[in-house]
């Protein structure tokens, strides 16, 4: 059943670090970030938490959409830096929103974490075709960094990206028309925020150690990021009897600007269809396509008309694809 994305908005804190502000406190340069992963420089979050950060796009999402917080029937967000471990952060996002009564709740499939909750939102508004269902990608990544690890301080940024969705076409009317999503849990180890959680329990007064930032073994995670994204959108074109001519546009999850021509290349799409922004936000996690939905509708990239793939990877490993008929 089709549900549709009737407005989208983004929003990353106004501070930028660049690369050059970085090779000032790790052994690091700008070359090297830049052959590596194409990113530039990220937007961090000074005094601002997730649930900010996420109202802010909220507010860009539902004016794009024509609506007001007051029609909001749930709420959804995907994180996985929420503001606290409880209570939850799309709680928090509804009440800066002034909302109170919706159902909400947060979702944590890492990068995949918008792609899940629209296809979570579109699950809810079969249930309920009435159901006005705000989607929030958020992320302070900043908080669950280690910025004296320079193997990862270097790829990471905050920001927030938001979708309505409703059963109904209205607004943007860009419609849900499938999504595949999924997940190998024998990868767990190679992306990790373990510090906090139940298996990693901290005692009253213990400093935190290293296993409370991001953790990753980026050359494991590359080679298998690439694989599966690549696969999954095979599949997505396969199961709807398309090629990628069909395509009017591909955003795959914006970590490493690497990764995502590799997915182009291995899918055969010209070099124009592969969307990129990760050269400007680094790699904000859930709300990565999100924000690059926001602004490709803004720039008009996404022209009506349009058939867009999304597709991501994250920590779990999870991964998945989404095509969108606009
Ligand atoms: O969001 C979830 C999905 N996440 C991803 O998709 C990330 C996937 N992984 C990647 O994007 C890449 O693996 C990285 C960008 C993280 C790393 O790129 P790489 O080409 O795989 O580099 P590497 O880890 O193999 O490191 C190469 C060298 C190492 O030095 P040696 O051992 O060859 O002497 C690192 O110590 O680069 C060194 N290095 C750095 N040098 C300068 C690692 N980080 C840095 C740095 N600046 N920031």
């Amino acid at each position: 059943m089709t549900a549709y994305i009737c407005g989208v908005g983004l929003y990353t804190p106004e501070h930028i670090v660049t690369n050059h502000d970085l090779e000032e406190r790790v052994e690091t340069s700008d070359e090297w970030i830049v052959t590596r992963t194409g990113i530039r420089q990220r937007h961090i979050a000074q005094g601002e938490v997730t649930s900010d950060l996420g109202a802010q796009a909220a507010r860009a999402a539902l004016a794009d959409a024509g609506l007001t917080a007051a029609d909001v029937t749930h709420v959804i967000c995907a994180t996985c830096t929420p503001d606290s471990y409880c209570p939850n952060t799309a709680t928090q996002i509804a009440h800066k929103l002034g909302l109170t009564g919706p159902m909400a709740m947060d979702l944590n499939a890492a990068c995949s974490g918008y792609i899940y909750s629209l296809q979570t939102a579109r699950a809810l508004t079969a249930l309920d075709p009435e159901a006005v269902v705000l989607v929030v990608a958020a992320e302070v990544l900043s908080s669950r960094v280690n910025w004296t690890d320079r193997a990862t301080c270097v790829l990471f940024g905050d920001g927030a990206g938001a979708a309505v969705v409703r059963a109904q076409a209205s607004g943007r009317a860009i419609g849900i028309v499938d999504a595949m999503l999924e997940s190998d849990g024998r990868y767990g180890e190679l992306l990790t925020i373990l510090g906090g959680g139940s298996a990693r329990p901290y005692a009253p007064g213990e400093p935190v150690g290293d296993d409370f930032f991001i953790q990753m073994n980026g050359r494991e995670v590359f080679k298998v990021a690439v694989r599966s994204m690549t696969d999954v959108c095979r599949r997505m074109l396969e199961r709807h009897g398309l090629g990628v001519d069909d395509l009017g546009m591909f955003v795959a999850h914006q970590a490493n600007l690497r990764i995502i021509e590799a997915v182009g290349k291995k899918l055969d799409l010209p070099a124009e269809k592969v969307f990129a922004n990760v050269q400007r936000y680094g790699n904000t996690s859930a709300a990565s396509v999100g924000i690059a939905l926001a602004e490709g509708c803004a720039d008009g990239t996404f022209a009506p008309g349009r058939r867009v793939l999304l597709t991501t990877f994250g920590a779990g490993f999870t991964w998945g694809a989404v095509l969108l008929q606009f």
